[in-house]
């Protein structure tokens, strides 16, 4: 099935507001458990870089997982920060160690030499996916690690709509409709294999890990 791209942001409040309300435990709790397991080195984590860092349910899980880091959030939506503000607010003590960043991707400069690049959901909505791993390429140090997840495009329409009923069918039609969307822009996973080795990545591996998401993930050279 070709691939059908969606806006890069997420702007529309409640759109925003049905993403940070969803309930992503089962993803997001995976992520946490997976960059565990795939980067078990990893444990004093300082300097981590956040990219699309969306509703902050991730920060928040990564943060209590990792509590000497200290993030940089990019996220390129004003209305996306702000609900990541609103949530961990209650959390004074992890909020202070994140740093929000209202950019697109494809302008975030930065000279910390990150201990981790990490990433969810982020890629598929990029159209041109060479800004994902060409900026990756450009923040990473040598010894960095990078993790990556993201959804992978299913092979068909009735596919696609079979994982949108199986994961969202409570949640609301606007986050039905960005899921759908969401698997029509994704990228297969031999895509993202040559995306990789055009970006001089070579070095980091995939994974598929479940009916929906792969992982890359590996140290940089
Ligand atoms: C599906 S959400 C994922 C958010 C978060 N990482 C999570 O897992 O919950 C993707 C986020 O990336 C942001 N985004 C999309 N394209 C971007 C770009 N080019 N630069 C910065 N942020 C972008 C969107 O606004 C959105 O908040």
């Amino acid at each position: 099935m070709k691939r059908v791209t969606e806006p890069e942001l997420m702007t529309e409040r409640e759109q925003v507001e049905a993403y940070g309300n969803a309930d992503f435990e089962e993803p997001h709790s995976n992520f946490i458990k997976l960059l565990k397991e795939y980067c078990p080195e990893i444990t004093n984590l300082r300097s981590v870089l956040d990219l699309g860092s969306g509703a902050g349910d991730i920060l928040l899980r990564f943060s209590k997982a990792y509590p000497l880091a200290h993030i940089d959030a990019v996220e390129g939506s004003q209305t996306m920060l702000q609900f990541a503000e609103g949530l961990l607010s209650e959390y004074s003590g992890i909020k202070m160690r994140i740093r929000f960043v209202n950019s697109m991707l494809q302008d975030f400069s930065s000279s910390t030499d990150y201990d981790l690049i990490m990433s969810n959901s982020l890629l598929h909505h990029l159209h041109n996916p060479s800004h994902f791993w060409d900026k990756i390429k450009e923040l990473s140090q040598p010894g960095a690690h990078i993790f990556i997840m993201d959804l992978m495009r299913p092979g068909s329409l009735e596919e696609a709509r079979e994982l949108v009923r199986t994961y969202v069918d409570g949640e609301p039609e606007i986050l039905r409709r960005d899921f759908y969307n969401s698997l029509l822009a994704a990228f297969t996973i031999n895509e993202v294999r040559e995306h990789l080795a055009e970006a001089g990545l070579g070095e980091l591996q995939t994974e598929q890990i479940s009916d929906r998401h792969f992982i890359a993930f590996g140290t940089c050279r």
